[in-house]
This record gives structure tokens, C-alpha cells and sequence, in this order.
């Protein structure tokens, strides 16, 4: 395995590659890896001829008050764990080299980013967006792997690449989850044993809303109440919780069609969630609900 982290090398490999017709199969990351990488990493190795992981924690995608600084790193345990999942290439940038001085030109995502996270997080999608413009552009991709956990980030890189004409196919893999249900994320990692058992009330939430509508409820009020009821009475301060269309992430009473549960919270982490001891996660899940009949 390789550890790049000039840009020029970096365009240099990946040109080549696609000179002697390889296809790339790409992870864009932030590092400090879980099996929800991992399985990315799987698919792209079992897919691809090459596989390319980016590591890369991205200042542009953080707000003034969010945990930029904090954010787990562990470049050592990430390099190792790369190599047992037989990655060939990580393009592992300085924010320099992604940022060199005199950089102004952002990417801004349209309507897809104007609710859930980009509503809590005024600027995140701009900077998701910017920064996998730039990776898409360097790594030369054949198809991109993302986490189905980041449901609103991929649909606004599905935009950003059907906009932009990269010839790149997305492919959202399913979200991965402790035996508990908790779906990993990094930012697991802030939360202590306490904060762990608070947190199984997001997927508590989603199994709740699973079987309900199962049982046939269509009404979006009354699902989303049930859903803020378990979370607040976990002792997890609710962010936001909305069922939308799936695909446009439009907002509708009768739940129809492909439907998007997506939901955010704020979860008391222990001493590891730093000054303001908490945690915000996010969880979701999609169902498809057949034309006037149950699931
Ligand atoms: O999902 C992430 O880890 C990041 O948002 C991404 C896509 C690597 C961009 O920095």
C-alpha cells in the first residue's frame, strides 16, 4: 500500500491508472476508521481493479463552534487497518495542499442541502461539497463508495455529480451497526458507557417507526411525534426528526412511495464529549411503502 500526500503525485497515479484502463474504485474519508469504512473498503476492493481511500479531515465542512479540532484522528491505526483491507493507494493531503493560500472558490449545493443537516449546520455541505469536488477531480474515480448513514450527503453528491458531469457512478452502501443497534460513527467514540446506552434510543426510535408503519400508519405528524417522545424521554435532546420523500427530501403528511426517516440528536457524552459534553448524532433508515397496501 502507498501513502500519497502531494496532489501533483497524486493526479500523476490516478492518471495513469486510467491510461492503462484501470477502474478506480474510491472512499473519500476523514479518517479514524470503524467496520462502516471497512466495508466500503470491501466492496471497492472485491469491485475494482485499484482501490483509493482519501483521508482527510476537512475544515471546510465545520462550523465556528463544531469539533473540528476534537475530531478523532489515528492516522497510525487507520494506515494499518487500510492495508489489511488490501487498499492499494491512501491520498492522505495537508489542508494546505487542499487549501493553498489564495483559495475562494466554493461549491454550493442547491435545494438538497437546505434541510436536516444543512439546516443544523449552516456551511457543512457547502464545505462536503467543495472538497469532493476536488477529490473526484484528483482521484479520478470509476465509482464512489459512501455510507448510507450520510443519507443527505450522498443524495447532494449524486447531485453534485450528475451537475457537474463527473463520470463517476455512486454507490450507497448500508449503514453498518453494533450488535446494539448503534449505528457506528466516529464521533461514537466521544461517548461513555452511559452516553452509549443514551444513544440506542435513535435506532430504538427507528425500530419503533419501522413496525408502525408496517402496521399500516401513514401519518407523518403523528410517526414523528411517537419518534421525538422516545428520543426526549432517553434524555437525548432532539435536533431533528423528519420523514421525507426519499429522493427529493420533500416533506409530506401521508407517507407514499420511497420514505426517508432521518433523524438528529444530541446525545450527553461523558467526560470524552469534551467542553460541551455532548454529542450530536445522526441516524436514519428508507422504506418503501407500496401503492395502497401494507408492507
Ligand atoms: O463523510 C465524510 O467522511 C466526509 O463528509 C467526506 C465525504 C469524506 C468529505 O469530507
Amino acid at each position: 500500500m502507498k501513502i500519497i500526500t502531494s496532489v501533483r503525485k497524486f493526479c500523476y497515479l490516478t492518471e495513469s491508472l486510467k491510461r492503462h484502463g484501470k477502474t478506480i474504485g474510491f472512499v473519500p474519508t476523514m479518517g479514524y476508521f470503524h467496520e462502516g469504512h471497512l466495508s466500503l473498503f470491501r466492496r471497492a476492493r472485491r469491485e475494482n481493479d485499484v482501490v483509493v481511500v482519501s483521508l482527510f479531515v476537512n475544515p471546510a465542512q465545520f462550523g465556528v463552534n463544531e469539533d473540528f479540532k476534537q475530531y478523532p484522528r489515528n492516522r497510525k491505526r487507520d494506515m494499518r487497518l487500510c492495508a489489511q483491507e488490501r487498499v492499494d493507494y491512501v491520498f492522505a493531503p495537508s489542508i494546505t495542499a487542499m487549501y493553498p493560500e489564495g483559495f475562494q472558490t466554493y461549491v454550493e449545493p442547491g435545494k438538497l442541502a437546505s434541510g436536516l443537516c444543512g439546516k443544523s449546520r449552516p456551511g457543512h455541505f457547502r464545505g462536503v461539497a467543495t472538497v469532493v469536488a476536488k477529490l473526484f477531480n484528483l482521484a479520478q474515480p470509476t465509482v464512489v463508495y459512501l455510507g448510507q448513514k450520510d443519507y443527505q450527503q450522498c443524495l447532494i453528491i449524486r447531485q453534485l455529480v450528475a451537475d457537474f458531469d463527473f463520470q463517476v457512478q455512486i454507490k450507497m452502501c448500508p449503514i453498518v451497526r453494533e450488535p446494539s443497534g448503534l449505528a457506528l460513527s466516529s464521533r461514537n467514540t466521544y461517548l461513555d458507557e452511559k452516553g452509549k446506552q443514551k444513544a440506542l434510543a435513535l435506532v430504538k426510535a427507528i425500530r419503533w417507526f419501522q413496525a408502525r408503519v408496517k402496521k399500516g400508519e401513514r401519518d407523518a405528524r403523528l410517526l414523528k411525534n411517537g419518534v421525538r417522545r422516545i428520543l426526549f424521554k432517553a434524555g437525548t435532546r432532539v435536533d431533528y426528526v423528519e420523514i421525507l420523500a426519499a429522493r427529493e427530501l420533500s416533506p409530506f403528511r401521508k407517507l407514499s412511495g420511497k420514505i426517508l426517516l432521518a433523524l438528529a440528536a444530541y446525545v450527553p457524552a461523558g467526560k470524552r464529549g469534551g467542553a460541551r459534553n455532548k454529542v450530536r448524532l445522526i441516524d436514519n433508515c428508507v422504506m418503501k411503502i407500496p401503492k395502497g397496501g401494507f408492507i
